[in-house]
């Protein structure tokens, strides 16, 4: 049991006061040291880190964007998939994705190996994009157009998962993006799967 209170009036029992010993200035410098590099890491890595999104952003009225996507899908709408357009810009065309509650607008139709600018925003909640079976991960965020240079590396069918939790129908917000290889072939035929107004069911 603590019988004895420790007051201000006597000393504290130790050599606290005694001055530092060598290894411990030692390991409080090697901390320091490394403290500067995590630091100098954070700048480093956003030019020289191959993982951060290259790209511009801009303020944007979240309805003038989708008025311009949806002027975006007319433009270069090649298909229909369920009511949500299907869209094939040319190779290094502005390319827009919006996401609202709960779907993912429209379905991009990208060629393999070409640069795109992707534009992706949201018209309500936080919305986040996720290319699936990829691991490419991004937030979508009203009021924010993030634009990212995209050079699809390969073909495939891909499913956009929404990995933001944005209301009830959060799970069934699914998009697609079908990058064709340079013949002009969808490698990957999922034209049964499912997508948009209610998902997999
Ligand atoms: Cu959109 Cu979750």
């Amino acid at each position: 049991m603590l019988t004895k209170v420790h007051t201000g009036l006597e000393a504290v029992p130790g050599i606290w006061w005694q001055p530092a010993h060598k290894t411990e200035k030692v390991w409080v410098a090697v901390a320091f040291a490394w403290c500067m590099v995590l630091f100098a890491m954070m700048p480093l890595w956003h030019w020289k880190g191959g993982q951060n999104p290259s790209g511009v952003r801009t303020r944007v009225d979240p309805k003038a964007y989708f008025a311009r996507t949806v002027k975006f899908a007319q433009q270069y709408k090649v298909g229909d998939d369920r009511g949500i357009p299907i869209v094939q810009p040319p190779p290094g065309a502005d390319v827009y994705l919006v996401g609202l509650t709960y779907q993912w607008y429209p379905i991009l139709k990208l060629e393999q190996g070409k640069e795109y600018m992707l534009h992706m925003s949201s018209l309500d909640v936080n919305h986040g994009f996720s290319l699936y079976p990829l691991n490419v991960n991004f937030a979508v965020v009203p009021t924010f157009d993030y634009a990212l240079r995209v050079t699809p590396t390969a073909a495939g069918d891909f499913r956009i998962i929404c990995n933001e939790f944005c209301g009830i129908g959060h799970h069934t917000m699914v998009g697609r993006v079908i990058v064709v290889d340079s013949a002009g072939r969808s490698v990957a035929d999922n034209t049964g799967a499912r997508v948009g107004y209610g998902g997999a069911r």
